[in-house]
């Protein structure tokens, strides 16, 4: 990311009074504005189907960056970020009335609307004269629902578009910590040597939410676990953990190294994957519903909130080596992390002492909210006999560099801004993640229920046996 301001633009975000503009984008752009960052000129224009006007849409934002920036309202600037803002209603003005606000030469034109409804919105785009040329086109994830639909989306997003003007947003990638991942396992020869099959005995991912589906049950219900967060964020950034190292730092050179290992992963059989649905419990003494009582659930829903999968990388690299991936919604904390578990060593040597068991070295990465990579290796326990502990060497973001980290989708809408395509995902990554696990798609095993506030089903336990799983 340059730290300079990106050229004129305005910036338009199709759904603009929703959810993702309120909780992310609006308050990405001020802080952008903040540091400045914002393009220099340029309308920032909510477009919406509600009844609203300019003042209306200020005064949303404003609310939604009291609630949801990193950093306060700054009484004295918010001025200068509040007379960019504009509001478009989309059934009266359309796009024609968007283009009449676009006084630059480029826009960014954010797709903040359901994906279910993009390939119309880009066919009203298309139509709209001079909203095509000069404009960049940011869509969010989920890129379709399954292969045939996201490959459809494709098609519709060509017919109109170069891939150039294409920003596919998946923000696990905007994340410091996951940006760290390549400096981290190539700008230090000693990873990056036993970072394969001969060093390394599995790995482990999960992503942890403590929250249920938050008023968001009817999105959930077409979505599940699977598709919100392991077919996109969790695979993206396994690629970045799992990639031969790029010719250099350039887009392409990044992305063309996460499109071959896209092609290395193998496509999902029925066993490597598990589901399941939380019920309702006490939490922190705190009553939580089943999903099945979340509003805009089905009474009888076989919706996964919980997914694990175990999944192989076909190449010199990492054959044979297990990755085992899951994510969950209320479970007992919010955490991301990965674990490298490497081999164990041979324990002969070690005969007669008592010490029968050797626990391997893990190297974990911790995404968030903690954001740290720690070593976990063997040390003797000073005490007489021989005897030996686990214990750790730990780098921690927060005490090494003392700086509060942007937004993920501060650093995201910046780069689609500049042009710069490094942290998207790319046409062709995103149709094999949709390879990978269409298998399972279309033979799902039944939800086993797991009790809210817990780790997750049995059949997760199952599938990674008899390791188990680790986490911080
Ligand atoms: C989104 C999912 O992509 O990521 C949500 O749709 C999920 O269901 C969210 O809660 C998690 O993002 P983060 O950055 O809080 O880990």
């Amino acid at each position: 990311m340059s730290l300079e301001p990106p050229e004129d633009q305005d910036i338009v975000i199709v759904g603009g009074t929703g959810d993702l503009a309120r909780r992310k984008l609006l308050p990405a752009l001020y802080n952008l504005y903040l540091d400045g960052l914002l393009p220099p000129q340029g309308a920032i224009i909510g477009y919406a189907r509600g009844e609203m006007d300019d003042g209306g849409f200020r005064t949303l934002a404003e609310d939604a960056i009291h609630e949801f920036s990193r950093r306060p309202l700054e009484r004295a600037r918010w001025g200068g970020f509040a007379e960019r803002l504009r509001y478009v209603r989309g059934t009266t003005g359309g796009f024609p009335g968007v283009k009449a606000l676009c006084a630059q030469p480029r826009r960014l034109v954010y797709l903040a609307i359901p994906s279910s409804t993009f390939c119309a919105t880009i066919e009203t785009l298309a139509a709209a004269a001079g909203m095509v040329e000069g404009t960049r086109l940011v869509v969010e994830k989920p890129f379709g629902h399954d292969l045939a639909s996201s490959r459809a989306l494709a098609e519709t997003i060509q017919a109109t578009f170069d891939e150039s003007q294409v920003f596919r947003i998946d923000h696990y990638l905007g994340k410091e910590t996951v940006q760290n991942i390549i400096v981290f396992r190539f700008g230090n020869a000693v990873f990056e040597r036993i970072w394969n099959r001969d060093c390394i005995d599995h790995v482990q991912f999960t992503v942890a939410e403590s929250i249920g589906v938050e008023g968001r049950g009817e999105f959930y219900e077409e979505t599940g676990a699977l598709r919100d967060i392991l077919q996109n964020h969790v695979l993206q950034v396994l690629a970045l953990l799992t990639m031969e190292g790029p010719g250099s730092l350039k887009a392409e050179a990044v992305r063309d190294e996460k499109a071959k290992l896209f092609q290395a992963m193998r496509p999902l059989e029925p066993a490597d994957i598990v589901r399941g649905q939380y019920t309702g419990s006490l939490v922190d003494g705190r009553r939580v519903p089943a999903y099945r009582k979340e509003p805009g659930v089905a009474a009888n829903s076989q919706t996964e909130t919980f997914a694990a999968m175990r999944l192989f990388i076909d190449s010199w690299r990492w054959g044979g080596v297990p990755f085992y991936l899951r994510t969950g919604k209320r479970m007992p904390r919010r955490t991301t992390q990965v674990a490298i578990v490497f081999r164990e060593a041979p324990v002969h040597l070690f005969a007669g002492t008592g010490v029968d068991a050797l626990k391997p070295n893990l190297l974990n990465i911790s995404i968030q909210p903690e954001e740290e990579i720690t070593l976990q290796f063997l040390a003797k326990e000073p005490v007489q006999e021989m005897s030996v502990r686990p214990v750790e060497m730990q780098f921690s973001y927060d005490e090494s560099f003392k700086a509060q980290p942007a937004e993920a989708y501060e650093r995201l809408i910046h780069d689609a801004m500049d042009g710069d395509h490094t942290l998207f995902a790319r046409a062709d990554s995103v149709d094999r993640a949709w390879q990978v696990v269409e298998p399972v798609l279309k033979k799902l095993p039944p939800v086993e229920l797991y009790r809210a506030g817990t780790w997750g089903p049995k059949g997760a336990d199952d599938l990674i046996g008899p390791r188990l799983w680790h986490l911080r």
